[in-house]
Formats: structure tokens, sequence, C-alpha cells
């Protein structure tokens, strides 16, 4: 029996009883952790607040470096990232459980933020389906595969609402709006957790990043933010609020301010309202060194901003050591007290304690699971389709696509055979290799029927400064040995030889994604001329842009007969590009983020309100509230995409035009297919608020249903509309509707015009 094992048997003879700092509600697992803590002494219960990562180094053979070794036999250490497979996992957990004088496990985490090893569309793009399915789907998959390589604590789902497309992680949250964004929240923390925490193929998730990160100002990663409360409740803090509702272990707070005091050390964010606003009884791990950070925002030094995070109600230290140092020295300085330090020693054992750790600290580490869970088939099968379904089609002139698989195509630019830009940005346990290429893929998919040619045209980015910043893990940016105007003069010759110009542009994986801000965010110089270039042939031209996010692209949709956006769609990206293309999948994708006219419409998004002096129609008119040089309205607005089909939207109606507090509204709507082709629309309904005691939004989106619907068939599509769904934040933070009137509107975007009203009592 091992010293561990050993441990358990004496604890669960044990009959002592709880201590009172539980808030579980569990009485076994409150007996067995506060027995547990009456054996640690005050470094060890610091210990397990402390996050270690052995960053790229991690050896094969013995595990870890020499010093993180030693510091798991000596308890101090509760977690690890960053370190797969179940081999290796399970000597990292030995050296916890064998060698440490208590034998506690650890938990082992990873950012596993779009799949495993099978990588699906980045965030965005994902958000971009609507399907929620699929959405769950993923995350079911992404935790089958992590738990067979020994990952079993997610640092995702990312529900930052962001109105941003500077700023580089938009890619990896679910857009602008927090409706959507707690629907895609609930989604993925149930397909990582799946209501259930001990099963092998489940794993812990973490909401992140509390809070509002998404909101720095001027888009520049990790910047200040600034916001009213009514702002963080009404429309930044519910994607995060629906993770907690669905039952998320974890929440991982951001490296931002918030109110003034960096969330990692804010105690009205980490308890007021974490806890005692929503009952959030999991633990809090901070972000990467972000208590360490507190320093550089100006709040003390190490043991002071130490102290700050622990009792603003911040668990685990992640890397910085800034618990595992300090902690002991305020504890003697009555800067911190045991209680505090207990409360969060008994959130982390009381975690590991729900994924079963004490009954098998070795669960999660099988060597043959690897081989038969990872990356299968049927996995990449679901890559493919969501990969297809995440791409948006925001043109399509003279119904150019779907394409006939005949003929010649050409294949151009920088991204058409470019493996180590398919995956995207924060796929760290994916591997590009393993991903199909644009080329690829149409070889695959119409390689018997259609001659296909195929030409680089320009680099993503000429500037090799530029291409330095970019190229930080690897090369994902290739400057070509040729000079611009040798490729461009070949893409121009092969596409004079073609029937259609495919054009595959945009960002390389690391052009958007963590410290990759933009302030510019039209295509790079390179690749709007080769545009141009292809443009000028006269032949149609179909401009696919793979992107992290929402891009300025005015000329570029305007010179396209077609234009698709495919994000960075992973693994099986290649393939589901042709799929979209000739039609073998009809296009369902719309916006969850706005399309700019240009970035100086930023922040920009479908929910704003009214000002005092709005806008009538979109020209300018002096002394109101628009621009000199471009329009209020957005080049694309949320919810947009079309299909190879057209949609009809009729009969709008509601169930009773007054309802009281207690009453349900439904809503139905017959939605037809007038085109020739099956396909699938999102229904999306929004609602307003007429008049209200605080400025109400123009329209909030309040439901939606992609239903699919063959062509000439019609459906019926219903809503429920309760009270939640009219309510709102006020300026003292209470819930609830006012009374009085309010529009619904039925579309397939944002700007849905079918409308009926009804009266709230
Ligand atoms: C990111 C987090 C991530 C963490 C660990 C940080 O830089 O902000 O999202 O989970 O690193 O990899």
């Amino acid at each position: 029996m091992s010293r561990f094992l050993l441990f358990v048997a004496v604890l669960f003879l044990f009959t002592g009883c709880g201590t009172p700092t539980s808030n579980s509600g569990d009485s076994e697992m409150d007996v067995f952790v506060s027995d547990l803590m009456k054996k640690m002494t005050i470094q060890e219960k610091i210990g397990q607040l402390n996050l270690i990562t052995p960053g790229g180094g991690i050896p094969t053979g013995s595990v870890v470096s020499t010093g993180v070794e030693e510091k798991i036999k000596t308890g101090k250490v509760g977690g690890i990232f960053g370190v797969y497979g179940p081999e290796k996992n399970r000597q990292a957990q030995q050296l916890a459980v064998e060698e440490s004088r208590l034998g506690i496990p650890m938990i082992f985490g990873s950012d596993v933020i779009h799949g495993y090893k099978t990588t699906f569309p980045l965030p965005l793009g994902l958000a971009s389906t609507w399907d929620m399915e699929l959405i769950e789907k993923t995350a079911q998959i992404a935790a089958k595969e992590a738990t067979a390589d020994g990952i079993f604590w997610n640092f995702s789902p990312m529900v930052d609402v962001s109105r941003d497309p500077r700023w580089g992680r938009i890619s990896e949250g679910a857009g602008e709006d927090p409706y959507l964004g707690s629907e895609i929240a609930k989604a993925m923390v149930n397909g990582y957790q799946q209501g259930n925490l001990t099963a092998t193929t489940t794993m812990m998730a973490t909401v992140k990043h509390f809070a509002l990160y998404g909101a720095a100002e001027a888009g520049r990663d990790y910047n200040s933010v600034d916001m009213s409360h009514l702002r963080m409740f009404n429309e930044y803090f519910p994607p995060y609020k629906a993770a907690i509702d669905a039952g998320v272990g974890c929440v991982m707070s951001s490296f931002n301010d918030v109110d003034g005091v960096p969330a990692s050390g804010n105690k009205w964010l980490l308890t007021d309202v974490l806890r005692d606003r929503w009952g959030f009884d999991g633990f809090v791990v901070s972000d990467y060194t972000s208590v360490n950070e507190m320093i550089a925002h100006g709040l003390g030094d190490l043991q002071a901003v130490s102290a700050l995070a622990l009792k603003a109600g911040l668990d685990m230290d992640m890397v910085g050591e800034g618990f595992l140092t300090t902690l002991e020295k305020s504890l003697e300085e009555g800067k911190v007290t045991e209680e505090d330090i207990n409360i969060a020693c008994r959130r982390i054992l009381e975690a590991k304690y729900k994924l079963g750790l004490f009954e098998d600290p070795y669960l999660y580490f099988d060597n043959a699971r690897p081989e038969n869970d990872i990356l299968t088939a049927e996995h990449r099968q679901v890559a493919r389709q969501a990969a297809a379904s995440s791409m948006v089609l925001l043109k399509n002139e003279n119904q150019l696509l779907p394409l006939e698989k005949s003929g010649t195509a050409a294949l151009v630019g920088p991204l058409v055979d470019s493996r180590s830009n398919m995956l995207g940005t924060w796929a760290p346990t994916g591997d590009f290799n393993l991903a199909v290429t644009v080329l690829e893929g149409f070889k695959n998919v119409v390689g018997d029927d259609v001659n296909i040619v195929h030409a680089k045209g320009a680099n993503i980015s000429d500037d090799p400064e530029f291409a330095k910043k970019i190229n930080v893990f690897g090369p994902k940016i290739f400057i070509d040995e040729r000079s611009p105007e040798t490729m461009l003069r070949e893409a121009v010759s092969v596409s004079n030889k073609a029937d259609v110009i495919i054009a595959v542009v945009g960002e390389a994986t690391e052009m958007t994604g963590e410290s990759s801000s933009r302030t510019d965010i039209t295509m790079p110089p390179s690749q709007k001329k080769l545009l141009k270039e292809l443009a000028k042939t006269g032949k149609p031209l179909v401009i696919v842009n793979m992107s992290g996010r929402p891009m300025e692209i005015v000329e570029e949709v305007e010179m396209a007969d077609a234009f698709v956006q495919m994000w960075h769609a992973g693994v099986e990206g290649g393939n589901a590009l042709p799929d979209v293309l000739f039609g073998d999948y009809n296009p369902s994708g719309k916006l969850t983020a706005t399309f700019p006219v240009n970035v100086g419409q930023v922040p920009i998004y479908y929910s704003i309100r009214n000002t005092g002096r709005p806008q009538d129609g979109d020209t300018f008119q002096k002394f109101k509230s628009n621009y000199l040089d471009a329009p209020n309205s957005p080049l694309f607005p949320f919810g947009y995409g079309l299909s190879y089909t057209s949609f009809e939207f009729k009969n709008l109606s509601i169930d009773k035009a007054t309802i009281t507090n207690n009453d349900e509204l439904k809503v139905s709507v017959e939605v037809t297919n007038t085109g020739n082709f099956d396909g699938e629309e999102v229904v999306q309904l929004y609602i307003r608020d007429m008049v209200a005691s605080i400025t109400p939004p123009l329209r909030l989106l309040k439901g939606f249903e992609k239903v699919s619907i063959s062509k000439g068939e019609t459906k019926t599509v219903e809503f429920t509309i309760t009270n939640e769904d009219l309510a709102f934040y006020h300026a003292d933070l209470s819930f609830y509707a006012e009374p009085g009137e309010f529009e619904i509107y039925v579309g397939g975007d944002s700007n849905a015009s079918l409308a009926s009203k009804f009266t709230l009592k």
C-alpha cells in the first residue's frame, strides 16, 4: 500500500468533525477536508496555494527539473500545468503522493481553448456557428482528449465580452454580446464538466478572465479598464455568471484593474460579487503572475500584493510564488490570518476531492487512452463540421457560390498552403503538422473534378520586423526569397488560366491572440496589393479571409464577387473550406462581433443606447451624433451571415398583448426557405424596452434558434420570453423589469425588422 493510500485509509477511520469554514454543504467532503487540514502545517497549506509550470523544458524521464521536484516533495505545490502525457503526469503525481509528507495529490491543468489535439475553429469562429449543441460537443471532445493525456483541469472557457477588434484576444471569446456569450459559456462548462467531475473523461473548467478583460482601453492587451457598475452588470458580467450558474469549478482572475484595483487583489470583485452575490463555491486562480504584477500596477511590494490577493479572495497563485514566499511572513506580522490561508487551502482541497483525486490520484493517467481517445476519425469529423459551420458568407454576388465542381480554380494567397497558420492562436496542445492545408483540402474534396492551380502571390507581410514579432513561437510569416513582384506576376499568370480565383488571405496565427493587439486592422499591404491585381484580371474572385478578429475589409469586400470569413478554422479547416465553397455544406455562420467600416468606429456593437441627438438614417447631420468621415453603421452587423438559399420571415405573432411579471410570453414566427438549396438559418429575437428609468439599449438579443429548413419548406419557430429577459440591473444593482411597452424584432441578423409589441403591466 502506498503511503498515500495508507494515509487515506487512516483518514477514513478517523471520525473527527469538520471545521466551520467549509462552504460546500457536502458533509463527507467537509469531514475529509477538515481532517486532512488538521494534519497540515501552515507551510503545507500555503503549498497548496501554489501553481507551477515547469515551462518548455519539462524533461522526459525524471518529469520535472530539480527545483520543481523538490518543491513537490516538500509539499510546496498544489497544482501543475503545461505537462502532458499520462506517464509523465503519473510520475509527477507520484512525487506528490508518494514522497511528500501528507501525500496530497496535485491537480494537472492546461489551456485547452479550442480543442486538445483535435483543434476546432478558434472560439470566435466557434461562436459564429450559433450552435450550442455543437459547441458543447467540441468541449466534450476536448475534455475526452485532454483527460486521456493526463490533464483534468482546463483554463477555459474564456468568456470576456469584447467590442474592440483591436484587442488580439477577441479571437478567444464569443464576441460582443452578453446573452449569446452566456449561452456559449454554459454550453462549454457543460461540455467540459458534464455534471460529473469524477468521470475520467471530464475535466474541471475555469471561467476567465474575471473580469472585464475584453474591455481593455484602446484594445491594448493588459491595459486598464474603467467602467460603470451598470455596464458591468448588464453587459459584461452575464457570461461569467452563466458559467458559475452552470457549476464551473474554478474562476481565473484577470490582468486588468477594475474600479482602480487589479482584479487579482480586488475584494469587491472576488468576494462581494463572486461569492456573496453569485454564490460561487469553487476556487479562484490568478492569471499568470498576475499577483506579482500588482507591484507594477503600483500596489506595493510582493509581500503586500500577495496579502492583498489572499484577503481579496484569490486562492491559488499561478507561477509567481508570491504566496509561497511571503504569506508565512505576513501571517507572523498579522497581515493575513491563519483563517485566510485555511479558506483558500480548503477550496483547493475541495476541488481535488470533487475531482476524485483522494480516492484515486492516478485516475486520469491511463497509458492506453491517448491512442484510443485522441484525434480519432470521429473527432476530426466533428472538427470538420464545426469548421464548415463557423464560416460566415459575407457576400455572394450573382450567386457565384457554390462553385461548380469542374473547370480550373486558381488558389492564390499566402494562406493557401500554410500549415502553421491553420490552427489559430491559443492552440498550445494542438499540432499544426496534423492540420489539413487549404490546398490539400481542395485536392481531397474536388481534386478529381477540378483542375487546381496555385500560387502564393504575396507574403502575409513583407515587413521583416513585423514578421519577427509574429514568429515568436515558430515561423508563421515566411518572407519568400522571391521578390514581391515575381510572386505577384506568378499569381496573375496562374489566375489568368483559371475560371475562378479563390484568394485565401488574412492574418497569421499570431496576429491575434494574447499580446497581439493591432491599431491597424486592415489587410497587410502586401496582400491588399495582391487582391487588387487579382481583381484586375476580371475573373470571378472569391476572397476567403482567415483571421482571428473582425478586420477592416471594405475595399476587399467591394472587389470580391464572393467573400467568406473563414477565421482560423482548426485541424480540419482545409477540408471544410471546399465543403463550403463547392456547396457540400451550405454556409450558416453568423457574425458575433460587428465588422466596422474602419477602426475609428471602435468600440462598435449593435446593442447601443440612443443619444439625445440620434442620427436619422446614415447621412451626416450637423449637431447629431455622427462622424464627418464615416457612417455610424458598421460594414457588417452582429448576427449577419448569408446562405446559398434565402429565408423569408413572416407571421410574427405573440400569444398576449399584455403580460404581468409572472407570465411567459410565447412568440412565434414562420420562416420559409425561399431559395434553391436546403439550408440552416439562425432565427434571432431582439427586444427593445421602449421607456425605462435608465437609457435602454435599442435592442438586445434575447433568443435564437438555429433551424435547418429544406428548400420550399416553412418552419414555425417559437420563443418564450420570461420576466428575466425583460429585467436589467439598476443603479443600485437591483435586477427587475420595469412595466411599460416592449418591442420585439425577429429576423436573420441584428437589423431584423419584422416587429411586434407587448406591454408589461
Ligand atoms: C493567459 C491565460 C492562461 C494562462 C496560462 C495567461 O497568459 O492570460 O488565459 O490561462 O496564461 O497559460
